[in-house]
């Protein structure tokens, strides 16, 4: 018995015929889309990756065929022979591709049928995301997954290809490797034949990158899964993968115009837009000030006000206070909106800035003559003080002000928190922009407060600015990396920096961030060692390409970017993944673990 597909061959897609094939012989394959039944006549839609085509089933040419099509259900593997011809006037459907023909079937044969799904394979549905990842496989056949799909491969092509035009080779580094100092908990792999070992999977292949340049590699890049064990968001997943670069003989600018090109292309070509290069740049220090984050959205603008010289002075003590402790007082301008926020509405904003530690949220309604209305604070201030401080914020009648009296840290963060909300419920934010900018000049250390330790802002290997090595041993705090992020949209894309090649000052890093002699030895001495050995300057940069690609294609997630992804919690509801394993298992591996055994563990 032959298999029902025998020898057929497809001739087209289903995204394919136009009116120029009509009259044509064709054999189309898909899935049964949908179906409607016109006073006798049926019409099939036959879906495949590239679109759907109607096929006709006529009871007056073909009795027994029309038959059968009424039988056809949902999801239904099909394949249809066929003739093409025009759509009768008024039947044209000018939003699909297809929509000017459509196949007279003269043959149709089941390949297979389908339980009904459990959802409906089509755009926009709603339903919980929960089942869409429980059915990716599903999820994947709805047309704007798919074209999800093809987006990424198309700007994985074209990235690959643009690159490796450059000069750049693609290596692979190991997904097996030792622990890599990206900042988040490494995902460990236990081993088999070296008991009471562990594997690392790869948070970046960042200490191979810069090997590969101590091994004359030149200009590196990979398209890589990397591993990271941290808390997830919407922008986050355990895995994910990035376009990572790596490049000899190079300084920071060279590394930041390669980068615009390569997505100034991107745009240009998967979405007809037109990038206007350079990127702006913005220091660290300059970010923080105007607007409170380090990925600033400067799509629009509504900027922070430094008010810490007049608040020095004024009768309100939170504001004097908070200055002569050595914090900041700063504000936002909400234009116009003043008769459009309830007071439960500045309660809700309220509660946001508290979430990044604010004590509270002063805020004034600003009158046609400049007078403070409405506004618990107005009381403490004097008219200059309240003409200066309108004056600096640029106030007009019917704006709302806002303040915040804190630390630098806390109010950064909280108006910058803010600043989006307030973008978000005015829509001030404008539709299809692609804007970006390079944030530069981060500090090269940090004080993590929890742990009361030094880390490194971006990595150990990051470079710090030639005129602030000095302050390595007296003030690291304020010594400034040679590191950039590329920001699109408010979204951080990419992050890079120059590297240290030289081993002194490596391991003068490596006493800044208290890792001993000895420590940095055992973890990285491979790395110093290399380093001994004609090590050229270097430097290089990764763009998360599911961050890039989430933003490009309007999604709200990089979930759905990604074919199969984790959860929240790190879990694939597809396969089941985390899963318990076999008792054997892990005693061949040497683990013994003390989570009860699950029910149903072997
Ligand atoms: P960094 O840690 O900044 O740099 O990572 C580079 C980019 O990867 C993306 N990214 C993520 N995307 C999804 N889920 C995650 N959990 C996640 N974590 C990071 C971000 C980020 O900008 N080795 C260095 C690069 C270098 O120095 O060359 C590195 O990995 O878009
Ligand atoms: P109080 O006098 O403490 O009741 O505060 C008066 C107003 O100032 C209230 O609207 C508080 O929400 C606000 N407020 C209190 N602390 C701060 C702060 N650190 N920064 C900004 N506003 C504050």
């Amino acid at each position: 018995m032959t298999e029902p597909w025998g020898e057929m061959i497809r001739t087209h897609c289903c995204g394919e015929l136009r009116k120029e094939d009509v009259g044509k012989d064709v054999l189309l394959a898909g899935w049964m889309h949908s179906r409607r039944d016109h006073g006798g006549v049926i019409f099939i839609d036959l879906r495949d990756r590239e679109g759907v085509t109607q096929i006709v089933f006529n009871p007056e040419t073909d009795a027994e065929l029309h038959a059968r099509a009424g039988e056809v259900r949902g999801e239904w593997v099909l394949a249809v022979r066929g003739s093409v011809r025009e759509r009768p006037e008024g039947t044209v459907n000018p939003n699909l591709p297809t929509g000017e023909v459509e196949v007279v079937a003269r043959e149709l044969t089941v390949l297979n049928t389908s339980s009904t799904p459990p959802f409906v394979i089509e755009d926009g549905i709603s339903i919980d995301e929960s089942h869409r990842l429980r059915y990716r496989y599903l999820d994947l056949r709805r047309p704007e997954m798919t074209k999800k799909m093809i987006f990424r491969h198309r700007a994985m092509q074209q990235l690959r290809r643009d690159l490796s035009d450059r000069g750049f080779i693609e290596v692979e580094t190991p997904m097996l490797t030792r622990s890599t100092p990206e900042g988040a908990r490494d995902y460990l792999v236990a081993s088999r034949v070296n008991p009471g070992r562990f594997y690392a999977l790869p948070q970046s292949p960042q200490l191979f990158k810069q090997l590969l340049m101590v091994s004359g590699m030149d200009r590196y890049f990979q398209i890589v899964r990397c591993f990271r064990d941290e808390d997830l968001r919407a922008d986050r997943q355990p895995e994910f993968t990035q376009l990572d670069m790596e490049m000899s003989f190079v300084g920071r600018d060279q590394i930041c115009t390669l980068v615009e090109e390569l997505l100034a292309s991107l745009f240009r070509d998967l979405l007809g837009m037109q990038i206007t290069l350079p990127v702006p740049r913005l220091t660290y220090a300059e970010a923080m000030a105007r607007y409170g984050v380090d990925n600033p959205d400067v799509r629009f603008a509504m900027e922070i006000v430094d008010l810490s010289d007049i608040a020095a002075g004024v009768g309100f003590k939170v504001f004097a206070g908070a200055v002569s402790s050595g914090g900041t007082v700063r504000a936002l301008r909400g234009e116009q909106m003043a008769d459009k926020l309830s007071r439960k509405d500045i309660d809700n904003l309220t509660d946001l800035v508290k979430i990044y530690g604010a004590k509270g949220l002063a805020w004034v309604k600003v009158g046609a003559d400049g007078a403070w209305e409405a506004s618990p604070i107005a009381k403490f201030f004097s008219d200059e003080e309240r003409m200066k401080i309108n004056e600096r914020c640029g106030a007009a009648g019917g704006d709302m002000l806002f303040f915040l009296a804190d630390t630098v840290k806390v109010v950064c963060e909280g108006l910058g928190r803010l600043r989006l909300d307030l973008a978000r419920r005015f829509s001030l934010i404008p539709a299809g922009r692609m804007d970006m900018v390079w944030i530069t000049d981060f500090p090269l250390l940090e004080h993590n407060e929890e742990e009361k330790r030094m880390e490194a802002m971006h990595h150990p290997f990051t470079a710090p600015v030639p005129e602030d090595v000095p302050l390595l041993e007296t003030d690291p705090l304020k010594v400034r990396a040679q590191a950039y992020d590329i920001v699109l949209n408010g979204q951080e894309i990419g992050g890079g920096s120059i590297r240290i090649h030289d081993r002194d000052l490596q391991q003068k890093m490596f006493a800044a961030l208290n890792i001993s002699a000895e420590e940095g030895e055992s973890k990285f001495g491979f790395l110093l060692e290399a380093f001994q050995y004609g090590a050229p300057p270097h430097g290089g940069i990764a763009l998360g390409l599911d961050r890039l690609l989430a933003v490009m294609t309007g999604s709200t997630s990089i979930r759905e970017v990604i074919a199969f992804p984790k959860t929240q919690k790190a879990t694939c509801l597809l396969t089941g993944a985390p899963a318990p394993v076999d008792l054997r298992q892990l005693r061949e591996l040497h683990l013994k673990t003390d989570v009860p055994l699950e029910k149903g563990t072997p």
